[in-house]
Order: C-alpha cells, then sequence, then structure tokens
C-alpha cells in the first residue's frame, strides 16, 4: 500500500483491501471519514502526526459508543413492538413488478438499465405503507457505507440457494414475522417467477438457473455516503454471474442527486457520472456486477431521505 495512504491516520487499516480490491478512492474515503466521525478542524489541521492520529482515535472510541447506545435504544423499542397492527387488518398478498423483457436490449449494451413503475400501483401503495419504523433500522456503522440496512436475506452458498424452499429462507431473517405484508413480499421476492422475471433483462438463451441471493431495506437520510466502489474484485477471473437491483421506494424528487440516487460513474470519486436517477418513486436501476461499473451516493443533503429495497441474483 502506498506509504502517503500508510501515514493518514484518517485510512484505518481495514480499508486498505477495500482500496485494492473495490477500488474505493482514498480521497472519497477521507472525506467519507470526516463526515462520519465530524473531526472538528482543529484535529485535522495538527501538524504534529502522533498527537493527531491518538486524538482521532480517541474521537473514533467515542462516537462509535455513542452510535452503539443508540443502537441499543432502536433495539428494544423494535423488541416492544410486537406485531405491527396496522398489516393485521390488511394482508395484501399480490405483488406485481412489470414485465421487463422490453429492457434487455439496454441492458446487453450498456450493462445496466432504469426502470420507471417498478411496482403495480397496489404494490408499490402497500410497500410504501407498511415500510417499519426507524427503530428497526441500526444506525450505519461504516463512513464509506453510512446508511442503515435491515430485514437482511444473505445467502452467498449455491448449494442452500438450490435447496431451501422459500419458507425456510425467509425464516433467517430478524423481525419479517412482524410485518406480515413484507413476509409476503419476500415470499414474493424470492420466488422462482420473480427471478425468471428479472432475469429478462439478460440474455438468458441457455435457460441457466438464477436466484435471488440477497434482499433487504435500507433507509437513508442526511449525511448518509455510499462511496462509489465495484461489487465484484477488481480482478474478475472465477467470478460468478450476478444482477444488483436497487429499487427506490421514496425520496426526495426535487433533489435526486442529494437525496441518495445511486448513480453509476466511471471513477471512483464522482467525476465522471455515466447514469443518475432522477426519480426515486417506485423506480429500480439494474445493472451486471460483472462489468467494472463504479456505483455509489454522494452525502445526502439537507431534508433529503431515501428508501429502497436492495436485490441481488446470482447464477447457480
Ligand atoms: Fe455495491
Amino acid at each position: 500500500m502506498d506509504s502517503l495512504i500508510e501515514k493518514d491516520p484518517l485510512i484505518q487499516k481495514n480499508i486498505y483491501i477495500k482500496i485494492k480490491n473495490h477500488g474505493w478512492s482514498p480521497e472519497s474515503y477521507r472525506k467519507a471519514e470526516i463526515n462520519f466521525y465530524k473531526f472538528p478542524k482543529l484535529i485535522l489541521n495538527l501538524n504534529n502526526l502522533f498527537l493527531k492520529s491518538a486524538l482521532i482515535y480517541v474521537y473514533r472510541k467515542i462516537f462509535n459508543q455513542l452510535r452503539k447506545v443508540v443502537n441499543i435504544k432502536r433495539k428494544i423499542f423494535s423488541k416492544l413492538n410486537k406485531l405491527n397492527k396496522k398489516n393485521n387488518s390488511n394482508n395484501f398478498n399480490e405483488f406485481k413488478i412489470r414485465d421487463l423483457s422490453s429492457y434487455s436490449k439496454t441492458f446487453q449494451e450498456k450493462g445496466y438499465c432504469f426502470v420507471s413503475n417498478f411496482f403495480d400501483e397496489n404494490s408499490y401503495k402497500n410497500l410504501l405503507g407498511n415500510w417499519p419504523n426507524q427503530n428497526y433500522f441500526a444506525l450505519g456503522e461504516s463512513p464509506g457505507k453510512f446508511y442503515s440496512f435491515s430485514f437482511i436475506f444473505d445467502m452467498i452458498d449455491s448449494n442452500l440457494l438450490k435447496q431451501k424452499s422459500t419458507d425456510e429462507k425467509i425464516k433467517i431473517v430478524k423481525n419479517l414475522n412482524k410485518f406480515p405484508i413484507l413476509e409476503n413480499f419476500y415470499k414474493f421476492i424470492l420466488s422462482k417467477n420473480t427471478s425468471n422475471n428479472i432475469t429478462k433483462v439478460i440474455n438468458n438463451s441457455n435457460n441457466e438457473i438464477w436466484n435471488c441471493c440477497l434482499t433487504l431495506l435500507t433507509h437513508a437520510k442526511e449525511e448518509s455516503f455510499l462511496i462509489p466502489h465495484m461489487d465484484g474484485y477488481i480482478q474478475r477471473e472465477n467470478v460468478p454471474k450476478s444482477i444488483n437491483v436497487g429499487i427506490f421506494i421514496d425520496g426526495n424528487n426535487e433533489n435526486p442527486k442529494g437525496s441518495g440516487a445511486l448513480g453509476l460513474y466511471e471513477d471512483n470519486e464522482f467525476k465522471k457520472p455515466i447514469f443518475i436517477p432522477e426519480n426515486l418513486k417506485n423506480t429500480a436501476l439494474i445493472y451486471d456486477t460483472q462489468k467494472t461499473i463504479y456505483h455509489g451516493f454522494n452525502f445526502m443533503e439537507k431534508n433529503c431521505y431515501r428508501k429502497t429495497i436492495n436485490l441481488a441474483f446470482k447464477q447457480c
């Protein structure tokens, strides 16, 4: 690793691997650290490297403890909420997404496509109306990936993905049983039909089997940030075929760029945008993770918010 990076107290050692394998920019990461920990200028401007490093270390420790306290409080409140009452009277179970065949050409050519009106009106209304409150979302703990995510289904093992039934899969998602409509939604997303529809964007002429390997809900607000990165490794040997689907449920459409519009970039410092979504309500950005495209969103601005559902599908 570059000696300037090794001497920089703003770049923690566990980030070296992200810089090397996922293309994180050291400069973007420095900004992320300052945004996350809010180090005072007095510390950042110190010339004495030893003192600066020591103060940054102490500052981080204190902030991490405070973050833990907020997360414990949120966890306690979420435990007190036995069942989301709103869901009891209406157990919606008719989720529909639009047919994605017409996006196949764009996806093949560019490695991504952007879909408007992703869900039908009823599905969208039910997802938006039954979104869990913030007690179910722990505060983000990483400066480079500073937003909250929750209700995580994450199964990377291909054999497990093929063997497990949908009911077995959703059992691993914490708190999902408190939200019957969300539970129905996860069953829908993990179904064969949904995999078949989503993979219409790729040229699946060999009838390969694809499975949803990741589903989660995210919540972001002012100051949230996602450093431009690549999902797979930069050296892309033996990387399985996979596609990511970032579904925007809600955001401030008056300022999408400042509202966490996950964009695609040629570079890792937001300087060369390829595509930035302009509508964050019921839309989806679908991209091929094998294509070397950076993606991320810059520091979120005042009065901005964002709710998304992130999915990943892999061939297995
Ligand atoms: Fe990513």
